[in-house]
């Protein structure tokens, strides 16, 4: 633990100016600091926002005489964090898969349901059936429950669509939903997923019509700022990932990858090469690919609750560690593998699947995530400069984070230094 320094300001704020508040009352504050290196602590902190950022963290003396103008916001005696990242969902889809979820449980394995017509195609097809207002309502609806669970951050990949057009389409849709609610959200195109079914017996003309013309038209309308695919036996193969990944790199996106999660096939040493932000999954890993992910400087992502509803094995904390690799943890939210909403409570889980302490549980869903988003030098931490995104939760300690279960509920949530009031959703029934 690192107590953090007291930081000067080099100018005093004008007193009336906009979001000039001065968050006082804590119990600590806990954040990364800048480099995303260690994390720093400040017992009973206070911390300033102009403007939409953070002024300065420190002591609540020193704060509070040198800012007697900014406006007090009460902490009420909690921990102070900032605001959460949710670097991989898949948000956008219509429908559930409970019944499958049964079957798997019954012993039927994701591939077979997968081969009978279930997974991935079942949503694409229920997506397709839905009305776009409906599903952009939805999409809202869920960006306001990530909030209101402490995600000021959150990625949504585009995924089930019927063909590249429809992928098109939902990335529009996402935007549409997120200028609905207050949070930043972030567009990946997820363009190799499962085969649209019409393109069966058509891979390549599938990949190349991705290539040559869907990845094109993302960008032109900058609809999306990353690209994912599932690397996997189930999905796509290593020379289609890095077909698709070749070209959107040379058209400025940034990259991601499903890599791995049902056997060791290539995928995070395919993102290692291509210097990918992100390896996700990584269930079927092992301690080389996490060191070339550590080279390479890409983000493994951990998925815990995919893991767990698949009956797979998280990696242990020590051979990541060893491997010097930064990772993130993520809801992976979807309904075939991950119908997981909080992303607190996927941290509490990979804390104790993996072995995480407090400190590595924050960074992975804070500055790592950032890091995976490509926001990293103002998201995902509240030192001097960065966004004011901040959460004060129902609780004192940072150890608490982790600890109780169902998650520590936030309290306020601040974006740009601004006090959210919190939406009701929490009392709405799913979805
Ligand atoms: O990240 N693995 C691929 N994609 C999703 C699952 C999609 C689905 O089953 O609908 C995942 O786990
Ligand atoms: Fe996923």
């Amino acid at each position: 633990m690192t107590v953090g320094p007291t930081r000067n300001a080099s100018a005093r704020p004008v007193a009336g100016r906009t979001a000039y508040a001065l968050l006082h009352n804590t119990s600590e504050i806990a954040t990364c600091d800048a480099a995303g290196e260690q994390v720093l602590r400040y017992p009973k902190g206070a911390m300033v926002f102009q403007d939409g950022r953070v002024l300065e963290v420190g002591s609540a003396g020193e704060l509070s005489r040198r800012h007697p103008d900014a406006r007090p916001l009460n902490a009420g005696g909690r921990l102070v964090t900032p605001g959460l990242v949710d670097c991989h969902t898949h948000m956008i889809f219509a429908g559930q898969r409970a019944v499958e979820f049964q079957r798997r449980l019954a012993g039927e394995s994701y591939e077979a349901i997968a081969a009978a017509g279930g997974g991935i195609r079942s949503t694409v097809a229920a997506t397709a059936r839905e009305r776009e207002d409906t599903l952009e309502k939805l999409l809202a609806t869920r960006l306001e429950r990530w909030r209101a669970n402490g995600c000021t951050s959150v990625e949504v990949k585009s995924g089930y669509g019927a063909s590249p057009a429809a992928e098109v389409r939902l990335l529009d849709l996402i935007r549409a939903a997120s200028q609905r609610v207050p949070g930043r959200v972030h567009r990946t195109a997820l363009l190799l997923h499962a085969l649209p079914e019409s393109y069966a017996g058509r891979r390549e003309a599938f990949v190349e019509e991705v290539c040559e013309q869907t990845l094109a038209e993302i960008r032109r309308a900058d609809r999306a700022t990353s690209v994912d695919v599932f690397c996997d036996p189930l999905g796509f193969s290593v020379e289609e990932c890095r077909r698709v990944l070749t070209r959107a790199r040379d058209l400025g996106f940034a990259l991601r990858l499903h890599a791995d999660q049902f056997e060791r096939s290539g995928g995070a040493q395919l993102a290692a090469e291509l210097s990918a932000r992100s390896a996700d999954h990584l269930e079927a890993a092992n301690a080389e690919d996490w060191r070339a992910l550590s080279r390479a400087g890409t983000v493994g992502v951990l998925l815990p609750a995919a893991a767990l509803t698949l009956g797979q094995k998280l990696p242990d904390a020590g051979m990541l560690r060893a491997s010097g690799a930064r990772w993130a943890v993520a809801t992976d939210f979807n309904p075939g593998t991950a119908p997981a909403q909080s992303l607190l409570e996927c941290a509490a889980l990979a804390s104790r699947l993996c072995g995480f302490n407090a400190e590595e549980t924050l960074r992975a869903i804070t500055w790592n995530a950032a890091r995976v988003l490509g926001t990293e030098s103002e998201v995902g931490h509240l030192t001097p400069g960065a966004w004011g995104d901040a959460v004060t939760w129902e609780c004192e300690t940072l150890e608490e984070l982790p600890y109780w279960m169902p998650a520590v509920r936030p309290d306020c949530v601040f974006l740009r230094g601004a006090d959210l009031a919190l939406p009701a959703i929490e009392r709405r029934v799913w979805p």
